[in-house]
């Protein structure tokens, strides 16, 4: 599904409403990570390079992209002729361990069978005083029933999809070390939620920071 996906994936994106999710997502990810020019990153689940372009182009660091969906990395490897994309499962990543500064999946615990093992990978190719971060969509939010609704009415990349409560985030995260937790995307999946979203970060931070449809928690490994 993903392969047949590739080539429209980033459509959402580029409307007002994939916009503005991107730019909440991306400020809570930048906070908690404290990312650093020339750092190294293996983006786990890269898709088709979303996030890989703003890691490599947009914060300078020396990022590793890799996918299980060929269509996916196709589409990463073309706007992103000078990345590196791997193919392989997040199940068994095919690099040393501590071999990176940062570790990173956005929206791919969702689509993984199991969890606590993709977790393992990752932290296993995480440095020492490297970080761990991921991104999830939040269980209680009008997104995921979106995507739930939809998914109910014709098969999509979501109907197996898994999405997490807040505690159940920290309490996958915590064994592996000091967590640092962020919740935005705190304006609703409309017009209205879209023009006022800077509003509802505000206050969404301040009121309800475990809130939100888009779920960050970055691990410290010391
Ligand atoms: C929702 S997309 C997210 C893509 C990208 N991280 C983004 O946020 O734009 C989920 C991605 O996870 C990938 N994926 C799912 N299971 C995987 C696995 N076991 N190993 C590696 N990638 C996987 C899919 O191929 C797909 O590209």
């Amino acid at each position: 599904m993903w392969d047949e996906l590739a080539s429209r994936y980033e459509d959402w994106y580029e409307t007002p409403l994939g916009r503005a999710v991107d730019e909440a997502e991306r400020r809570a990810l930048l906070q908690l990570l404290e990312p650093k020019v020339g750092e190294r990153v293996l983006e786990v689940g890269c898709g088709t390079g979303h996030w890989t372009r703003w890691f490599r182009q947009g914060l300078g660091m020396r990022v590793v992209g890799l996918d299980l969906s060929e269509g996916m990395l196709a589409a990463a490897r073309g706007q992103l002729p000078e990345v590196p994309f791997v193919r392989g499962d997040a199940l068994v990543l095919p690099f040393r361990g501590g071999s990176f500064d940062v570790v990173v999946a956005v929206a791919v615990l969702e689509f993984v069978p199991k969890l606590e093992q993709v977790l393992d990978e990752m932290w296993r190719c995480v440095r020492p005083g490297g970080r761990m971060a991921v991104g999830v969509l939040h269980s209680r939010s009008q997104f995921a029933r979106r995507r739930r609704e939809e998914a109910r009415k014709s098969p999509t990349t979501f109907s197996e999809a898994h999405f997490f409560g807040y505690e159940e985030l920290l309490r996958l995260l915590k064994p592996y070390g000091p967590v640092r937790t962020q919740g935005c995307v705190h304006f609703p999946p409309s017009t209205w939620g879209v023009r006022t979203s800077w509003a509802f970060e505000l206050l969404g931070k301040l009121l309800r920071p475990r809130g939100g449809a888009f779920l960050v928690g970055v691990v410290f490994k010391t």
